[in-house]
């Protein structure tokens, strides 16, 4: 590497970017504030409203499946996605070990026993083969993850989940818009669960839906997530009852009409931003192909990435020093998240010998930033300060 360049901004040199370049940004404009302005002059500004129902509605065409409902986050939707089912206490939810902890809180929340398993090493996707060795007698389901936006191998992932009979939750926090063979994800799993939180390709500050073709899931989530009461019918059907009933047990997940408002002016643009993404990743693929010691992140075969995230894999023994190297260059870089088992509270289960492919990938992965503000002078800072640093 080239740590021993005077002129790199970590050795005392003149960073690339005198701004900081952030690592990501949500893109918020005037079309946005206007939504949720008339949202509030509505003053329907509770849940379940006629904005959070038109934005379900036109999720639900645009990811075409049957069923989008909106709750205030992808881990009550993951939540929510194992209420449903009533799984005996204990059984197993096998699921990636490079994921986010949400992928494990769906099924922790509901009592059942996660199982990890590793991931490609070359993009943190459940590795299908070390999945299918980790069935036992207990499996009930699998948690499918699209990391980064790319989308798990879903064909694969459902064949196994058929053989057994098994419950598969596609956890679609990160790839709203990525499509995978000509479809949009959200529909390959029994429940997609996505994510508006402010990081997201399309956000509403905080936020997520729970996505499924299965009508009797819809029916129970409308009810789980409004403190169980059949309040959603209440408001919906034509028939004029005085009152709701407390028809189940249930939590407070609905949204406020603000933010779906916000939802609906944020969908509308999703496709362009997406795009916007599409063009800096293939100048990032094209401007650093031959680097050596820096790859790409595989996309799964026959997908579409909405390039939520933009990951290198750089020399592992390097890493930490690259990402210190290019913050001092102005390009905030960071390394997301560690491995489940690598975190107190899940260390118990299982040691880095016992998932060497996501070790291998969490110790080389860097992110750079991708989001459709920066201009394509920062993409060419980003770009020169990444050779600039690897001295390319
Ligand atoms: C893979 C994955 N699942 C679930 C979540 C949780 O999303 P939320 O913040 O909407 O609960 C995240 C958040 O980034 C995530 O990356």
């Amino acid at each position: 590497m080239n740590k021993h360049n005077k002129e790199l901004a970590i050795n005392g040199g003149i960073p690339v970017s005198k701004e900081p370049i952030l690592i990501h940004l949500p893109f918020l404009e005037q079309d946005d504030f206007d939504a949720v302005t008339e949202a509030i002059k509505t003053t329907f500004v509770s849940g379940d409203g006629p904005a959070c129902r038109r934005f379900e509605k036109e999720l639900a065409n645009y990811l075409g499946v049957k069923h989008a409902l909106f709750v205030n986050s992808a881990t009550s939707a993951l939540e929510l996605a194992f209420r449903v089912k009533n799984f005996p206490k204990g059984s197993e939810v096998l699921m990636p070990n490079f994921t986010y902890t949400s992928s494990a809180l769906g099924a922790l929340y509901n009592d059942l026993k996660i199982v990890l398993v590793d991931v490609y090493a070359d993009n943190g996707s459940i590795n299908i083969e070390k999945m299918e060795a980790a069935i036992t007698d207990k499996t009930v389901a699998i948690v499918a993850v699209d990391y980064g936006g790319i989308p798990a191998d879903m064909d694969a992932i459902n064949a196994i989940a058929q053989k057994h009979n098994f419950y598969v939750v596609h956890d679609t926090a990160q790839s709203v818009g990525s499509n995978y063979k000509g479809q949009k994800t959200g529909c390959q799993g029994d429940v997609s669960t996505f994510s508006f939180h402010g990081t997201k390709n399309l956000t509403t500050g905080e936020g997520g839906a729970l996505v499924t073709n299965n009508d009797q899931i819809a029916e129970r989530v409308k009810i789980l997530r409004e403190k169980g009461t059949d309040k959603h019918s209440f408001l919906t059907d034509n028939k004029t009852r005085g009152y709701y009933e407390y028809v189940d047990i249930g939590m407070s997940y609905v949204q406020s009409d603000i933010l779906g408002a916000l939802g609906i002016s944020q969908l509308k643009k999703l496709d362009n931003l997406n795009e916007r993404r599409r063009q800096i990743a293939e100048t990032y693929k094209r401007e650093l192909a031959g680097i050596e010691g820096l790859d790409f992140m595989r996309i799964t075969e026959g997908s579409e990435h909405n390039w939520h995230l933009f990951g290198i894999l750089v020399p592992a023994e390097d890493k930490y020093w690259i990402m210190d190297a290019l913050r001092a260059e102005g390009i905030m870089s960071n390394v997301h998240y560690t491995p489940l088992h690598r975190n107190k509270y899940y260390n118990h289960l299982g040691s880095d010998e016992k998932f060497p492919d996501s070790m291998s990938f969490f110790n080389r992965l860097l992110r750079i930033p991708i989001y459709p503000s920066l201009t394509d002078k920062d993409v060419q800072n980003i770009i020169f300060a990444v050779k600039k640093v690897f001295n390319a």
